[in-house]
């Protein structure tokens, strides 16, 4: 997933570079503020954490107390944060789309095999959530919660600055 050609990766940009065109045409005034024209990749792999995060996110909420605990909304909501670990995100970080607009840092294609292994950590601790979220025992999500926040953070120490790179 990491090995994609140069000329893959351009060719992709024109295939969504003339989607997005169709798209723009399509609904006018419509502004695609969160997709990079010349940036693709970079702004799939940004879209798709920020989903992650919107869905995890409230599940952490409602532990903390900070929103009102609700079975059914945990249990959809790490159905969705599932649905989105099958999505696989490597394919975003190809080789050329190390630079731009981004907070990835350059580590990532150096150490490919070990930023794949953190991602399937991910995918791992996504399927534990799931199990505990369909369990309905609000402590065995607490555990699935503190693992799958912990693959966050054991990728995001290692590969993700903290401001913008370039
Ligand atoms: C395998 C590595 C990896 C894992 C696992 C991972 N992230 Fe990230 N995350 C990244 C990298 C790299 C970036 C920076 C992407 C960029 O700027 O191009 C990022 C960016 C983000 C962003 C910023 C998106 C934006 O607006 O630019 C958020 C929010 C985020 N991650 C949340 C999460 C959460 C929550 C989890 C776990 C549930 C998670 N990530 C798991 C690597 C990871």
């Amino acid at each position: 997933m990491l090995n994609r050609s140069p000329r893959t990766v351009s060719r992709l940009r024109t295939v969504l570079a003339a989607s997005l065109t169709a798209a723009t045409i399509a609904t006018v005034p419509v502004a695609f503020s969160h997709m990079d024209r010349d940036e693709p990749l970079q702004s799939f792999r940004q879209s798709y954490f920020t989903l992650v995060a919107m869905n995890f996110g409230p599940i952490t909420a409602m532990l903390k107390g900070d929103m009102p605990w609700d079975d059914a909304k945990v249990l959809s909501l790490a159905e969705d944060v599932k649905a989105l670990s099958t999505v696989d995100v490597l394919r975003a970080f190809a080789p050329g789309s190390d630079k731009g607009t981004t907070r990835a840092k350059p580590e990532i294609w150096d150490n490919s095999d070990d930023f794949a292994e953190k991602y399937r950590a991910f995918q791992a601790s996504a399927d534990t959530l799931l199990d505990a979220a369909k369990s309905g025992d609000k402590s065995a999500v607490g555990a699935a919660v503190k693992e799958l926040g912990g693959a966050c953070k054991a990728c995001h120490d290692e590969y993700k600055s903290k401001d913008y790179l370039y």
